[in-house]
């Protein structure tokens, strides 16, 4: 486990799933204005390459099933814990009418969050902290193929909507946050494929596909006190991908031409 003394004046931010992808670009921007970021991740090497990158301790675990000791280890940094970031989460893509018996997708994005963030509650009142939950702008439109994904993600900003009032009171935030679309290896396939990457960047107004520390300085902003004044919110962070509706709607400048009047007419 790599550990860096905090000396008492850091800040302590424990990031769920931040051994990979967006989870890791959190922990970079934390740890670069100087945060002491708990790294945790399923894959225990993963956590431990991203804390020894950022100089912060890793938390190895299951979000599911291990966040008593997640908790533990982050406490035992400096005592203190200032905010908390539900990232980690999984897709298993399959159609509603063939779900697998066994499907983790609610487990790990929503149940586990409810589980780790109560366990928190305690630690995160006493530093008037604050919670983001990594949600996605799959709650608020379907994700075709996705199988419990959009479900588990409307549950989860219901639950942050909800956290928001009942916390708030104790001195918590809780926001969350709806990547758009991310690089990351949780959609390689297409972002591997220049055919399919061109064709989803076009999409995007601000013209590219966004980037993990794209969502960090978001993350980082929620946490901060310039945003005391905001709780209950589903922020997306999607280059404005979820506002181009009504530029996919036929206009009358793309009817096909009527053909040109016979001379002879
Ligand atoms: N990539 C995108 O375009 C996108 C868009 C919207 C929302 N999101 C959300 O952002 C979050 C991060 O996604 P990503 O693209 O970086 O995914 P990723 O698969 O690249 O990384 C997820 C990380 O979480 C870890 N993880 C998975 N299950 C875990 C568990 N039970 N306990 C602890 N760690 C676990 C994985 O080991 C991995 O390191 C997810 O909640 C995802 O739903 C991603």
């Amino acid at each position: 486990m790599s550990s860096k003394g905090t000396g008492g004046a850091e800040n302590v931010v424990l990031v769920t799933g931040g051994g990979a992808g967006i989870g890791a670009g959190i922990c970079r921007v934390l740890a670069g204005r100087g945060v002491h970021v708990a790294v945790n991740d399923l894959d225990a090497d993963a956590a431990e390459r991203t804390a020894e990158e950022i100089g912060g301790t890793a938390v190895p675990g299951d979000v599911v099933t291990d966040g008593e000791a997640i908790l533990a280890g982050t406490l035992a940094i400096a005592g203190r814990l200032d905010g908390l970031v539900n990232n980690a989460g999984v897709i298993r893509r399959a159609p509603l009418s063939d779900l697998p018996d066994r499907d983790p997708t609610l487990d790990v994005n929503l149940r586990a969050v409810a589980g780790l963030s109560a366990r928190c509650l305690r630690s995160l009142s006493e530093s008037n902290g604050a919670i983001v939950n990594i949600a996605s702008m799959a709650a608020d439109v379907p994700q075709l193929g996705g199988g419990l994904y959009a479900a588990s993600k409307a549950g989860l900003v219901a639950y942050t909507r909800q956290a928001a009032v009942e916390w708030g009171p104790l001195g918590v935030r809780v926001n969350a946050i709806g990547p758009g679309m991310i690089r990351t290896a949780m959609a390689e396939a297409v972002y591997a494929d220049p055919v399919l990457h061109e064709k989803r960047r076009t999409l995007v107004p601000v013209g590219r596909i966004g980037r993990p520390e794209d969502i960090g300085t978001v993350v980082a902003f929620l946490l901060s006190t310039d945003a005391a004044y905001v709780s209950g919110q589903h922020l997306l962070v999607d280059g404005g991908l979820t506002q181009t509706l009504m530029a996919h709607f036929p206009q009358p400048s793309d009817a096909a031409p009527s053909p040109p009047a016979s001379a002879d007419a």
